[in-house]
């Protein structure tokens, strides 16, 4: 096996093995390392997003929501469910053979496009502008040589001071996909994207969630009317979200856990939970790469410091994915992996950061793309907006799940598109249209002068359109 290769991308995530195939596509001989290990010490590449994060949260979202229906949403199309019953450790099965068809999807990939895969850690030895040594620790210890490095090794969880993961009774997103019972009472801590997605998962499950979010404001970085929209639903739905609280001590028990905290008014409260789940944000893993051997620069925040081309301080060096600054997405980590094996490439390789789509898969799902309104305020953009309400489309109607809205933001003067909101329905589907037009540079008026499928929920995406100058049609 070759030990010399053009381009060693250490990180297996969407962000790393992403960059391989590209990089391999391109015709360089290529590497990735990866130390994540299945529960038999194998490989199991595909990083948090696969092992712990996007796809696992997805199996179990799909699953509740399936068994959320089978529970309460049936009834009303006149299906009849009796003796309805929850089989746990089977929908935890189902979800972890969903992760191992992804990891065994990913070594297809390396082995089709010709990408060598190394499983172990992967960390620098020395190097400089004529080639790098990276050493790999797995179950035999070797080293490699690189002419480029593409550093993809990701985010840990956060913790809480004083209240270190035991995955047990305090969780991270690792411990949150594998509870083997459903709690009775599970305490949430940060309000974000996993404490909203995790925390709908147990809840549509049986449990009672609480929800303890330090920021006064609910999703502050969501478009305000949108995030006030979803407060409103998720609440009604029983998950209860506190805003505002401070936490204080944390004890752990035999089978239980206490968390001290004071609520937006300065009251203090007690919660007893069966299991507490952390999620309040991430962290970039640095972990045993060596960087500070071969002086790869870390900024303030433990992030390796890059410049917009994802390029680091050393040459031939180069960063991308979680790790890097910039939202913490798996699709993000993928265009820069990308553009990362084109430059090297002596390509152009490009990431619009200004049309990223976010999604928050609660129900209904919440996306977005481009800036809010409280943005375009404080920047001082004028601005037309425009909403239309699935409760005015038929097939939400037909759907059986009216809630939510489209809303698009558009230049008061160009009427070019910048930013569109959806809560609601499929909002993970439809923000795609959303992003394709922000691309294109798109108006308002040129969604709302294309023909969309009748009845589509996309026609909502049409209505906010036309709503933006003020003629929908259907509301
Ligand atoms: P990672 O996926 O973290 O991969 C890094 C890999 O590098 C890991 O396999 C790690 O073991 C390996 N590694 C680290 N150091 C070394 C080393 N020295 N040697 C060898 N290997 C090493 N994002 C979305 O876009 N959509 C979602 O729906 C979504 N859901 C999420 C749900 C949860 C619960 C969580 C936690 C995250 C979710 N994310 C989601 C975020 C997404 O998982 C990350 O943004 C994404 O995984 C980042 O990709 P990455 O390649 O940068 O890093
Ligand atoms: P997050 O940044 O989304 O949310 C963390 C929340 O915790 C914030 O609301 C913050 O105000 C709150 N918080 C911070 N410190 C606190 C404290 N001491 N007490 C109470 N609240 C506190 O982080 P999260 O949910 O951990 O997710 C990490 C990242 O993973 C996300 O930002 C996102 O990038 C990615 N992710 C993406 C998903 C998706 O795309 N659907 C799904 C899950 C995660």
């Amino acid at each position: 096996m070759s030990k010399n290769f053009d381009v060693v991308v250490i990180g297996g995530g969407p962000g790393g093995y992403i960059a391989a195939i590209r990089a391999a596509q391109l015709g360089f001989n290529t590497a990735c390392i990866d130390e994540w290990k299945n529960e038999k010490g194998g490989p199991a590449p595909g990083g948090t997003c696969t092992n712990v994060g996007c796809i696992p949260s997805k199996a179990l979202l799909q699953s509740s929501e399936h068994f959320e229906h089978a529970s309460h949403g049936f009834a009303e199309h006149g299906i009849e469910v009796k003796g309805l019953g929850l089989n746990l450790e089977k929908m935890l099965g189902r979800k972890n053979t969903v992760v191992k068809q992804n990891n065994d999807g990913i070594l297809y990939l390396f082995k089709k496009n010709k990408v060598t895969f190394f499983h172990g850690r992967g960390s620098f030895v020395k190097g400089d502008a004529n080639g790098y040594e990276i050493k790999v620790a797995g179950a035999a210890e070797e080293t490699i040589t690189a002419k480029h490095v593409i550093v993809a090794t990701g985010s840990n969880a956060r913790a809480l001071p004083g209240a270190e993961f035991d995955e047990k009774l305090i969780l991270s997103n690792t411990g949150a996909l594998a509870i083997s019972e459903v709690p009775k009472k599970l305490g949430v801590i940060g309000a974000g994207v996993i404490g909203l997605e995790m925390g709908s998962v147990w809840r549509r499950l049986g449990a009672e969630v609480t929800v303890l979010e330090a920021l006064p404001t609910f999703l502050g970085a969501v478009d305000e009317q949108i995030a006030k929209e979803a407060h409103k639903l998720l609440t009604k739905q029983g998950l209860a979200v506190n805003l505002g609280v401070k936490i204080g001590a944390i004890k752990t028990g035999k089978n239980s856990v206490s968390v001290e905290y004071t609520d937006a008014k300065g009251e203090a409260h007690t919660g007893e939970f069966d299991k507490l789940i952390i999620s309040i944000g991430r962290t970039p893993n640095t972990i045993g790469l060596n960087a500070e051997g071969v002086g790869l620069k870390l900024d303030e925040r433990g992030f390796i410091a890059v410049d917009g081309d994802c390029k680091t301080n050393l040459p031939n060096v180069w960063a991308v994915g979680d790790v890097v600054r910039g939202p913490m997405l798996a699709h993000k980590a993928e265009e820069e992996g990308v553009a990362v094996a084109e430059r090297i490439a002596g390509q152009h390789g490009h990431v619009n950061f200004n049309t990223i789509p976010w999604v928050i898969y609660t129900s209904p799902e919440i996306a977005w793309v481009g800036k809010t309104e409280q943005q375009l305020k404080a920047e001082g953009v004028q601005y037309k907006a425009g909403t239309f309400p699935f409760l005015a489309n038929g097939r939400a109607r037909a759907l059986g799940d009216t809630s939510g809205m489209v809303k698009f933001l558009a230049d008061a003067k160009t009427d070019e598109i910048l930013g569109v909101h959806i809560v609601g329905p499929m909002a993970s589907e439809l923000i795609s249209e959303a992003v394709v037009a922000m691309e294109f540079r798109a108006s308002s008026e040129d969604i709302a002068r294309i023909c969309h499928a009748h009845p589509s929920l996309s026609e909502a995406t049409k209505e906010a359109a036309l709503a933006v100058d003020k003629r929908a049609l259907n509301f």
